[in-house]
């Protein structure tokens, strides 16, 4: 099968495409062949080196990517919920490897979900890490309902945009910052209040907020504050930064949570339902083939992609 391995951590020239055998499976696992994979940020900082990287350069086959949708190819004798033919999508592995810059992945049941008659291999995939870490901050951390009043950073983008449509389905209004071209794009999602965060400060622009959602880190963690009601909650996603969050919210007088998806089918099942009902509607800006996977990377990296960029093996 082809495959993109990375050779060492740096530039977008270490990933290579390869001609790879396909991997064997066990008894609990299942064999997927991968219709689409969608990419994330956390590629791109694992590429260049982070806390994943050492542990997978160690892998006979280092290959990079979590999120991925199928047709299940083979099971395990131990496997009762899937069959061959069964479309399935997931965030595979993590937080181990799922390595689904690939033709074929492997995974277990647990990182599986049935793709919902309808919902096509693209949109599955790209509702993945994305979407669950929306869901899960702003449902578990932001305890979203009815007129809670929020703030998210980074509406147009990957997570962002799925953020936007998750806080307006919990019954929140909605203050949402991206830069001006991508106006239109977030208040389609439903956001209420658009901040242009290239000419407008938000913290004056919206103020009193019951939660933020930082997914820019670093001085949006001190602006963010000056945002919040007090006792409001900031959830800062960015790992490399938000180890500072819980001690600066509560200087100010709020409560700082330090995000980290997990990785659960319960949460995964609810996004197939709002995908299957259309309350959920990915974005997909840009489709690379595997072959193109370093252009796909070189996008994302700009920091400025709008919804989800997704991968396709065909
Ligand atoms: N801890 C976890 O479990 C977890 C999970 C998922 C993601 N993350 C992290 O969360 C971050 C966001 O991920 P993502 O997938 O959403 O990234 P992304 O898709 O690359 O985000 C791109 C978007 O960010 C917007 N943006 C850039 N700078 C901005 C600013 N200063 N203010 C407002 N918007 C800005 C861009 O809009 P313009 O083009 O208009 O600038 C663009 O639409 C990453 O650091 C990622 O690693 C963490």
């Amino acid at each position: 099968m082809k495959a993109a391995i990375l050779k060492k951590t740096g530039d977008v020239d270490h990933l290579t495409m390869k001609n790879i055998p396909i991997p064997e499976i066990k008894e609990n696992e299942i064999l997927v062949k991968t219709k689409v994979a969608s990419i994330n940020p956390i590629e791109v900082k694992t590429r260049k080196g982070n806390r994943f990287s050492k542990e997978l350069l160690q892998d006979e086959y280092p290959i990079l990517g979590w999120d991925a949708s199928g047709v299940v190819e083979k099971v395990g004798e131990k496997i009762t919920e899937f069959k061959p033919g069964d479309k399935v999508f997931g965030i595979i592995g993590f937080p181990g490897f799922g390595k689904t810059y690939a033709e074929y992945f492997v995974a277990e049941e647990k990182h599986l979900t049935y793709i919902p008659e309808g919902v096509s291999f693209e949109d599955a995939a790209a509702s993945t890490i994305a979407a669950i870490t929306a869901y899960q901050a702003l449902k578990d951390f932001g305890k979203l309902e009815s007129n809670t009043k929020v703030l998210i950073h980074a509406a147009s983008g990957g997570v962002g945009h799925y953020g936007v449509q998750f806080a307006k389905h919990f019954g929140a209004e909605v203050w949402a910052t991206a830069s001006g071209s991508k106006e239109d794009f977030v208040r389609d999602l439903g956001a209420d209040h658009f901040i242009d965060y290239k000419t407008q400060k938000f913290e004056e622009e919206a103020q009193n907020m019951d939660v933020v959602f930082d997914l820019i880190g670093g001085d949006y963690i001190d602006h963010s504050l000056k945002s919040l009601k007090k006792g409001g909650v900031l959830i800062s996603i960015p790992s490399a930064t938000n180890e500072e969050v819980e001690e600066k919210a509560e200087n100010a007088g709020c409560v700082g949570v330090r995000f980290s998806l997990k990785n659960n089918k319960k949460d995964m099942q609810a996004i197939a339902r709002l995908l299957k009902t259309g309350e959920l509607k990915p974005f997909i800006s840009e489709s690379f083939p595997l072959d193109e996977i370093r252009e796909a990377h070189k996008e994302l990296e700009k920091g400025h992609t709008k919804g989800k960029i997704v991968i396709t093996m065909e």
